[in-house]
């Protein structure tokens, strides 16, 4: 149970509260590449904050603020240049850094003047996702999550915008028990009633079999996550599922491919789930577009979709509330992943405020290599018994009958094993609880 306040504390992400402070040390996801490749010109949302992202003629990627600095106008219906983002009211053009370079209006230009310039924040892309740093300079490093990195994989993006405060979204990650009881039997019960054959089907590939033990690792970089459901011998619990802080989640070996996670504090009640799935094919990859998905978690009449694995996750956050309550919940022995986050959370707020960078703020460039599951071996094993592992299925198959861009044709989609394990985690910390 949390005080309001400490509630406050831990969900509030705007510029100067505590968790946007912590926030704006990392890098985020802005948009995925292909929304730019739509439209060069894209309203969005971090942090609280409201920017406009857009790609110029010669490729430069910028993000600014809103507001025109001339008289407010939106620039996200401006239009681009060769350099730069011009203000459709009055044409006025401001580059990636936020200078006006060019007021078709005014006798003369006064663009360093420090009157004209526009909140500008540094973006980078990679692997497909366009990322944004919001906070103190100078920026850390961008990290290198494998499925952003891979030249030998087919990519293929989606996301969810989420009504609700990040924190439930983050807390559903670390709480594996909902798999086994809301993907698990909850789902049966939906499919039971809609009748049909989809439950036969549900049930061979599922057969939701009750977690025997859970636990919990907190290493260098984030907290792992560990579940027994055979044996201690099985990927679950030997290797586990990072989460590395704040809130990015890596799924999957390597050598097959893998899937990340981005959970995204767009303002204080919505949150971007944004999922990057990579099938790797062990030839160099070229994708002219990385395809991008909007999946909605709800109806267009806002009833949830509970037969989807997506849909239930959406109803079950967001039925919490916009900020779910905390002085009123009731947590037991299996909620030890959220404690434990929100202790994680409370320490690197602390650790921020005493002036150092909190956990997994990178700087050092000659230590910015591929950023691997933690201990994961590159075998062929079936990689994940999530949920969405069905549907990551189904897509795999899509691409290895060749339902892709032509020049992914050419590519054979068979998995090479070639790399070589990922170094073991350092733990700091371990718990677990034994259910059954
Ligand atoms: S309001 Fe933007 S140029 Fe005038
Ligand atoms: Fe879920």
């Amino acid at each position: 149970m949390l005080t309001h306040r400490e509630n406050e504390s831990l969900t509030q992400i705007g510029p100067g509260t505590r968790a946007g402070n912590l926030m704006r040390h990392y890098w985020h996801p802005v948009a995925a590449r292909a929304m730019l490749d739509r439209h060069p010109v894209h309203h969005v949302t971090l942090l609280g904050e409201s920017l406009v992202l857009y790609r110029d003629k010669r490729g430069t990627l910028g993000l600014l603020g809103e507001r025109c600095p001339h008289r407010g106008t939106s620039l996200a219906w401006g239009t681009i240049d060769n350099e730069g983002l011009r203000c459709a009211q009055h044409d006025w053009l401001f580059n990636s850094d936020g200078w006006c370079i060019d007021q078709p209006t005014e006798p003369a230009v006064s663009a360093d003047s420090g009157e004209y310039r526009s909140t500008a924040y540094p973006v980078q892309e990679l692997g497909g996702v366009v990322f944004a740093y919001l906070g103190p300079t100078p920026a850390p490093l961008l990290p290198h999550y494998n499925v952003l990195m891979w030249d030998d994989a087919i990519r293929e993006t989606n996301g969810t915008v989420v009504p609700c405060n990040w924190l439930q979204v983050m807390e559903n990650l670390l709480d594996p028990l909902h798999v086994e009881c809301l993907h698990g039997r909850y789902f049966a019960y939906v499919l039971e009633r809609k009748g049909g054959a989809q439950i036969k089907e549900f049930m061979a590939l599922h057969h939701p079999a009750p977690m025997k033990k859970i636990g919990f690792d907190l290493f260098e970089n984030g907290i792992l996550e560990r579940h027994v459901i055979g044996t201690e011998e099985d990927r679950s619990w030997r290797i586990g599922t990072p989460s590395f802080f704040p809130a990015t989640s890596l799924i999957g070996g390597a050598d097959k491919g893998g899937s990340v996670i981005f959970v995204v504090p767009l303002d204080d009640t919505h949150t971007w789930f944004l999922l990057l799935m990579a099938i790797r094919t062990g030839r160099p990859v070229f994708q002219e577009s990385i395809p991008f998905v909007e999946v909605p978690g709800a109806r267009e009449n806002g009833g949830f979709i509970l037969d989807t694995a997506n849909g239930q996750d959406h109803m079950a956050v967001v039925t919490q509330g916009t900020t779910a309550h905390r002085d009123d919940e009731h947590l037991g022995t299996s909620d030890v992943g959220i404690v434990l986050y929100r202790q994680l959370l409370n320490e690197q707020m602390e650790r921020m405020e005493g002036g150092q960078d909190p956990m997994n703020v990178r700087r050092d460039p000659t230590d910015h290599g591929i950023i691997d599951v933690p201990g994961g071996e590159q075998s062929l094993e079936p990689v994940d018994t999530r949920p969405w592992s069905r549907q990551r299925r189904r897509w795999a198959a899509r691409h290895a009958e060749g339902q892709h861009g032509s020049r992914d044709r050419e590519i054979d989609a068979q998995a090479q094993g070639t790399a070589s394990p990922a170094p073991p985690p350092v733990v700091r910390e371990h718990r677990e609880v034994t259910l059954r």
